[in-house]
């Protein structure tokens, strides 16, 4: 069972919130990601867990599968101006812009905190030229503390850079295989589903040498005030995440998986251990949990809670035997052949 009490934190009125999620007895919840072990499939998702450091008082950050920071590029970004966030059915819609302190700042001021908090820390980064996801690349290998380095090629918030790699399939390989050839860090770039064809991305990356893909990040969207006709985001269009996008998400993680034999790590509307499971059995070899933690920080230890449960259910010793266990054969050929 996982833990849920009182733990270390140093906020005497958080004290009694505190969760400790911890492994669970008799089932082996770690995965492997190209050389990366992690002690469970769970990783807090880019964007939705600032720099990991501001949730160490609610979530025992080392006992979380990994946290992916706010995407960070070489200098600190203000973002765009508000309205930056609107809630829509079943999820919600931000133009951010990425905001950041940048890297220095955050090498200096957030990775010696997450470090001491034993966490592993997965760095999000984002380029407006290949030369500056490079120059990130290089900084983070000489940086004591990075377990991986996450390619932000999918943010839809950004004019220059980014998305532009990750549209286009050269790009994604031109982008992957260059930071490939300047860190020792497992690689993994966090694809788009703005595209028709995701798994001609996740090949591409895979042919680059990437260690695993992401996916998905947020999808282009926009919404409407009707009565003074004017967007709802100050950038008019922005990325829906959520509950809404998750089935499109599994189908991707699904289609990404068939296509290639790097790991894929799944996102798009966790918000349950049974959507982290459906994501593990589509074929995600680990899972990011994203908008969930705005509605219940606290999530990490009922997700862990409900796998275990299942695990123990299904008589399913260790996680990695479930990722693309996903049966496909049709009812009818079953019927046919029987
Ligand atoms: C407010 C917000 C900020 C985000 N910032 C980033 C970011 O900096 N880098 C990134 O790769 N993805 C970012 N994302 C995308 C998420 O990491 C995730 O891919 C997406 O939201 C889908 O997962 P979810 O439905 O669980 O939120 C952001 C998402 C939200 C909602």
């Amino acid at each position: 069972m996982t833990t849920a009490g009182p733990g270390t934190t140093s906020d005497p009125a958080l004290r009694g919130l505190f969760f400790e999620v911890t492994t669970l007895s008799g089932t082996d919840l770690s995965v492997q990601i190209g050389a990366l072990r992690l002690a469970n499939p769970l990783i807090a998702a880019s964007g939705c867990f600032g720099y990991g450091v501001e949730y160490a008082d609610a979530v025992d950050l080392s006992s979380l599968g990994g946290v992916a920071v706010k995407g960070l590029f070489l200098k600190e970004r203000e973002g765009h101006p508000p309205e930056r966030i609107v809630e829509t059915p079943a999820g919600m819609l931000n133009a951010i812009g990425l905001q950041g302190i940048g890297v220095h700042r955050f090498v200096r001021e957030k990775l010696p905190e997450l470090r001491r908090l034993r966490a592993t820390v997965i760095i999000n980064i984002c380029g407006s030229t290949l030369d500056e996801y490079v120059e990130l690349a290089r900084i983070l290998s000489d940086a004591e503390g990075v377990a991986a380095l996450e390619l932000n090629i999918s943010c839809p918030n950004i004019k220059e850079g980014g998305i532009t790699f990750g549209c286009s399939l050269p790009g994604t390989f031109d982008v992957v295989s260059a930071v490939k050839k300047v860190t020792p860090l497992p690689v993994i770039p966090k694809l788009t589903p703005n595209v028709t064809d995701v798994a001609s991305f996740a090949r591409a990356s895979e042919e680059a040498g990437a260690d695993a893909v992401s996916l998905v990040n947020t999808f282009l969207a926009m919404a409407i005030d009707i009565e003074t006709r004017r967007p709802k985001l100050s950038n008019i269009v922005g990325g829906l995440s959520g509950p809404a996008i998750r089935p499109i998400a599994v189908r991707m993680v699904y289609e990404c998986r068939r296509a290639v034999k790097i790991p894929v790590i799944g996102m798009g509307g966790i918000a349950s251990a049974r959507d982290a499971l459906e994501f593990i059995i589509a074929g995600a070899s680990a899972v990011q949990v994203g908008t969930a933690n705005f509605v219940d920080p606290f999530i990490w230890s009922k997700l862990l809670d409900g796998i275990g449960e299942y695990m123990r259910r299904h008589n399913v010793a260790r996680i990695a035997d479930l990722v693309g266990t996903i049966d496909t054969t049709s009812r009818e050929k079953q019927w046919i052949s029987s």
